[in-house]
């Protein structure tokens, strides 16, 4: 007799994920396409080894610090395709550190998170036994701007041995997993991004007046078309995102809540471990990341450079 087919038993496999028995399996079949479309990559100049289907390389055979420009052509290749590249062994000074990022783009100064000395566009996120990590929340960096991160240059300076992973999400698959019906109402919906939400608890109320005043709510389209590849990107995250416009709070609220959860998935994510002197290059527009601080009172510490995008369309 032949095998009954989950269909035949009531479960329903769409792209979005198995339903059976009344629970949700999560997204499966559609991740495919894309994966063929990124494997069918070559590269000439940089060995590169995937860490998940759509989000995430490792890539060996450079050197950051002396880049010719061949090899810095398939990186930008690669970083559209991975969204997030991870580079071992690469002990750059700060000039090298930002001469790097620069080749994408004019780099920004952070308002709110501390620069290291003498350089005020390199964010320093100095961890220990006194300075916990709070960088354990979903979030694509300053969405808040007017004009977001193109993308980010973190680069490991002390790292536990175990622990203090950063994880990232592809939020094109995100998307892309997405029901028609909720696509189809997303399409023309913005959302409010806010500073405040972040960062508004450690000013005191004339400074974060002030702040506010020079960098105030700015509406984003909820789903961006990435500038460079055309592919939609879902752009809302639980740490920057207020509302949606046009929505009543409690309808708000309860879609973002689960646009957030799209995140969570683990069939969009990588995670990589942290070594000494490891890189990571990441796109801000198509990924969102993860901190976990799992490794308190050790040390972590960590420099980042931000490069300026452009406005979300
Ligand atoms: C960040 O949120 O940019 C920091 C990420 C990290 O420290 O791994």
């Amino acid at each position: 007799m032949k095998a009954q087919s989950l269909s035949d038993r009531g479960a329903v496999d769409s792209a979005r994920g198995l339903q059976a028995g009344g629970i949700h399996f999560g997204p499966r079949r559609f991740l495919r396409e894309d994966e063929e479309r990124i494997r069918s990559r070559s590269y000439r100049e940089l060995e590169v080894r995937p860490l998940a289907p759509t989000v995430g390389a490792e890539i060996g055979g450079v050197d950051l610090a002396d880049l010719d420009e061949a090899s810095f052509r398939e990186i930008q290749r690669a970083f559209l395709d991975y969204k997030v590249l991870f580079f071992r062994n690469q002990p750059l000074t700060t000039a090298e550190h930002t001469a790097f990022a620069r080749r994408f783009g004019d780099l920004e100064e952070h308002p709110f998170l501390p620069a290291k000395d003498g350089h005020g566009d390199v964010i320093r996120f100095a961890k220990d036994e006194e300075t916990v990590g709070v960088e354990n929340n979903w979030h694509s960096d300053v969405s808040w701007r007017e004009r977001p991160s193109l993308g980010s240059v973190l680069r490991s300076v002390e790292v536990p041995e175990v622990g203090g992973d950063t994880l990232f999400a592809d939020m094109t698959a995100a998307y892309d997993g997405l029901s028609d019906e909720l696509k189809t109402f997303l399409a023309d919906k913005v959302a409010v991004h806010d500073f405040t939400q972040a960062f508004g608890w450690q000013l005191d109320p004339e400074a974060r007046a002030a702040r506010q005043k020079e960098f105030p709510p700015v509406e984003h389209p909820i789903v961006r078309t990435h500038p460079e590849t055309g592919r939609k990107i879902l752009y809302v995250n639980v740490i920057f995102t207020s509302h949606i416009v046009g929505l009543p709070a409690e309808e708000s609220a309860a879609l973002l809540a689960s646009l957030y959860r799209e995140a969570h998935v683990p069939e969009y994510q990588c995670r990589f471990h942290w070594e000494k002197d490891s890189v990571a290059l990441w796109d801000n527009r198509a990924v969102q990341h993860y901190a976990a601080s799992d490794y308190w009172p050790k040390a972590r510490v960590m420099e980042r450079v931000t490069i300026i995008g452009d406005r979300p369309a």
